[in-house]
């Protein structure tokens, strides 16, 4: 199976072609604001007893040699390693909304504000996250490493084009989605607190999906076939970056795992399956359940040509 497979054959009405989309998304962003202590933690802290990523997401099923003990604290170490991830992508996404937010300051008040509202979020996000990754941190042995600056990589992924990192953008905020209402609502055996965190945090992304497809269609508009077909290229270097921090975000998870876990202390040739296992759940978390998700491929066969969906499909085959 292609990671495009999954893709609708029919066209839909393109979120921009609808009137009034940008105030929808401010009608939205108002109706579903929360806050991070009233409404998420409400003073809650997180224990080690019950899993923070349902298994859909870690995949800790196919791991039949762990204990039940071990597959839940290999939830636990992917649940933290979400909060960073989130922490790390919001960065470059607050930054790029507000950058574009600037073409609308003197144009269209109400396209300017739906933008600064999803700028605003999205910095509340990056604090529950931090917050979320703060308790975990509080409630595991030390030995756990997330090496990467959410400043470093934003400058790198910021240094691409506008398409490409909107492309990227749009199919982070659409999995973002898909994980709540596909793995993290049907699991009754997650943590409340981090359940919690992911249910608030998918309400507001829906009008963030919108506005994305909104001002990736807009920039695309404005692009001549070459700089289109540049701008395919710089999202596959971005995809292939992302997969870099993956592997060895993977490989700092799976040590810490084998030196915190009972498989660890008496089966240590466990380590690749492990490994292997991680790997397999951080692509399908942050990559495959984005570039497979149908609207994304929606949008992109509406934007692109056979060639290039061609170069992106190549582009994701090894990570099946
Ligand atoms: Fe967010
Ligand atoms: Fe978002």
């Amino acid at each position: 199976m292609t990671p495009l497979d999954l893709a609708p054959t029919e066209a839909s009405p393109s979120a921009v072609a609808i009137p009034g989309a940008y105030a929808r998304c401010i009608a939205a962003s108002k109706r579903v604001r929360w806050d991070i202590d009233t409404d998420v933690i409400r003073g809650r802290r997180l224990s080690l007893s019950q899993k923070y990523l349902p298994d859909g997401l870690s995949l800790i099923g196919k791991l039949d040699f762990l204990d039940d003990d071990d597959r839940r604290w290999l939830s636990q170490i992917q649940g933290r390693t979400y909060a960073h991830m989130f922490g790390l992508v919001e960065r470059f996404i607050g930054a790029k909304v507000l950058e574009l937010s600037r073409d609308h300051a003197l144009g269209d008040q109400v396209a300017l504000e739906a933008l600064v509202r999803f700028g605003d979020e999205e910095l509340k996000h990056q604090e529950l996250f931090r917050r979320m990754e703060a308790l975990a941190a509080e409630a595991m042995p030390a030995g756990y490493s997330f090496p990467w600056k959410p400043n470093d990589i934003a400058a790198a992924v910021l240094s691409k084009s506008s398409w490409a990192v909107l492309a990227l953008t749009l199919h982070i905020e659409l999995f973002t989605q898909a994980h709540y209402r596909e793995s993290v609502l049907p699991d009754g055996d997650l943590s409340p607190l981090f359940k919690d965190a992911l249910l608030y945090h998918w309400r507001e992304e829906a009008q963030h999906a919108m506005l994305d497809e909104l001002e990736w269609r807009r920039l695309d508009a404005t692009l001549d076939p070459n700089a289109r077909d540049r701008a395919v290229g710089e999202f596959i270097e971005l995809v292939g970056s992302v997969d870099g921090i993956l592997q060895a975000q993977a490989r700092n998870d799976a040590d810490y795992f084998m030196q915190t876990s009972a498989i660890g202390r008496t089966d240590k040739d466990k380590d690749g399956a492990v490994l292997d296992a991680v790997l397999k759940a951080y692509r399908w978390q942050y990559i495959l359940s984005g570039a497979r998700h149908p609207h994304f491929v929606k949008v992109l066969r509406e934007l692109l040509t056979d060639g290039q969906l061609g170069r992106i499909v190549d582009a994701l085959a090894p990570l099946t």
